[in-house]
This record gives C-alpha cells, sequence and structure tokens, in this order.
C-alpha cells in the first residue's frame, strides 16, 4: 500500500485579490488571529502525518521562509528575559515539519507551481494544499482525504456545494455520487462562466497520483491563460479514476477580504486566551453600531 508522505503546498500567487496589503507582503503571511495564514496549512499537513512540506514560493516570498527559520538572536534574547513560553512558541513553529522552498521562477498558474515540485515529489503519491484556503474541523481535512486515499488507492480531491452563482469562482466536478461523501469523478471544468456542470466545487485540498505531472508536463494554458491543475486531473481521468469527497469542516477563503475577516473573528472566538473577552467586545459593538 502506498502512504502519503509528502505535501506542497503553493504560495506563489500575486494575491491580487488583497491589493493593497499584498503589494509588499504575501497573502500567505496574513495573520488570522496570532499566526501567519500559512502556519494553519502547515499545521493542517503536520496534523495529517505529513512531515516533509515543500513550499513553492515567488521570487519575493522570502519572509514565508524566515517564519519558518529557526531565529537564534530571537531566542536568545527571550531566554536572556526569562520568557520560556515565548521561546517555546516561536521554536514550535521552527521544529513543526521539514520544510523545503521551490521557487517558481514565473506565475504561470498553480498547475505549474505544482509542475515545479516534481523532482522533489519522484513517483509517489503526494498531498497539496493551497495556501490561501483554511479550513477549521476536528479531523484535519487533508487526514480526511488521506484516508479515502488509502482505501481507493487512487487520487482523491476535497469538494463542497457552493451557491450556483460562486460556481465561477472554483473548480468545479461533474460525476456518479456513490454515497453522501463520495463522487466518482467523470469531468471536471476551472472556473466554468456558463452552464457548470454541478455546484460541487474543488477547495484546494487533493491527494495525486505523480502520473498528473505527466498531463502537467503538457503546460497547455488554460482560464485566465495559466496553467490548471484542473485541466491536467481532466485528462488523468482517462487514465485512473479520481474521486471527490465531500469533507467535513468549515472553509475559510482567506485570499478574500471578507472570508479572511469571517476566519479572523470565528477562530478568535475559539481561542483559548481571547474568547471571552472578543465575544464581549463584539457584542458592545453591534449593539453600538446598531444604535448609530
Ligand atoms: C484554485 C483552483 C480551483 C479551486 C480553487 C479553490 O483556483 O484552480 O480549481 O476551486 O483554487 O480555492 P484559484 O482560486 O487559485 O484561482
Amino acid at each position: 500500500m502506498k502512504t502519503i508522505r509528502k505535501a506542497v503546498i503553493p504560495a506563489a500567487g500575486l494575491g491580487t485579490r488583497f491589493l493593497p496589503v499584498t503589494k509588499a507582503i504575501p497573502k500567505e503571511m496574513l495573520p488570522i488571529v496570532d499566526k501567519p495564514t500559512i502556519q494553519y496549512i502547515v499545521e493542517e499537513a503536520v496534523q495529517s502525518g505529513i512531515h516533509d512540506i515543500y513550499i513553492v514560493i515567488g521570487d519575493n516570498k522570502r519572509s514565508i521562509q524566515h517564519h519558518f527559520d529557526k531565529n537564534i538572536e530571537f531566542e536568545i534574547y527571550l531566554k536572556e528575559r526569562n520568557k520560556q513560553d515565548l521561546v517555546s512558541l516561536i521554536e514550535n513553529v521552527s521544529s513543526l515539519a521539514t520544510i523545503h522552498y521551490i521557487v517558481q521562477e514565473q506565475a504561470l498558474g498553480l498547475g505549474h507551481a505544482i509542475w515545479c515540485a516534481r523532482d522533489a515529489i519522484g513517483d509517489e503519491p503526494f498531498a497539496v494544499l493551497l495556501g490561501d484556503m483554511v479550513i477549521d474541523s476536528q479531523v484535519p481535512c487533508l487526514q480526511q482525504l488521506i484516508e479515502i486515499y488509502n482505501e481507493k488507492q487512487s487520487s482523491v480531491i476535497a469538494v463542497q456545494r457552493v451557491k450556483w452563482s460562486e460556481t465561477s469562482k472554483y473548480g468545479i466536478v461533474r460525476g456518479k455520487q456513490v454515497n453522501k461523501q463520495l463522487t466518482l469523478v467523470s469531468g471536471l471544468i476551472e472556473k466554468p462562466i456558463a452552464a457548470p456542470p454541478s455546484n460541487i466545487a474543488i477547495i484546494g485540498r487533493y491527494i495525486l497520483d505523480p502520473k498528473i505531472f505527466d498531463f502537467l508536463e503538457e503546460m497547455r494554458l488554460g482560464v485566465g491563460g495559466e496553467i490548471q491543475l484542473t485541466d491536467a486531473l481532466q485528462g488523468l481521468i482517462g487514465e485512473q479514476p479520481i474521486w471527490a469527497y465531500q469533507y467535513e469542516g468549515k472553509l475559510y477563503d482567506v485570499g478574500d477580504k471578507l472570508g479572511f475577516l469571517q476566519a479572523n473573528v470565528e477562530l478568535a472566538l475559539k481561542h483559548d486566551h481571547l474568547k471571552e473577552n472578543f465575544k464581549l467586545f463584539l457584542h458592545k459593538s453591534i449593539e453600538s453600531t446598531e444604535k448609530d
């Protein structure tokens, strides 16, 4: 049985939906409560049993690397001031996983970013987690997919039903539903503008067979003039089954301004040290804005 040991996190996008803040700061470094978005994504992979992580970065994304690197001077500074709890906090970040960085020289799309990791991945199935989708769930979303992969031994993608008016924002799948959560995919289309085949959307977590690289290698340009992972998956269907899994959890699209605010509010309301005071603040703040 093949196991999933490696994950790719594409984080080389330009963050145009979140300008102007993303002019100089990668969207993956925007904080949700007290951690940058990408740390939530790395933690999800680690909690799913993956310790070998490949982050695909653009040329201007060194701050991501700095976040996960050890910062000895800062640790010494905190130790000298007896702030052992803070030392542990930053030590934990740098020892989360073995993180490798791959630079995508040109922003040619998600499919191209994954293709950049081909040598690092080699001939084994691997996970992909998109950097701007944060999922709050009891069982990490990626672990849910790995469980399906272990049973089916072929590619699995996480999906959820979205409003029909929003299908043009996602890759959309159609197929034969075999039970409440599982669909055998028969077709995929990236961001359909008209006549979406369903409202079942790809949400940014994948377990992929390495055969996907053969299709990415074709470098076919798709929607937006970019090399799309969805198009390569459409090619893969001809050779292997692909399963779409309706995961359990709550999704936040933190690359979008509203999704980012929702994630911050809802995760702050679950934060051990903040939740009580933050809840009071929200109540007061809603009351006072309603009076205005
Ligand atoms: C990417 C994928 C798309 C998927 C989406 C989820 O698009 O290409 O299939 O539905 O992520 O967020 P992006 O939003 O990066 O353009």
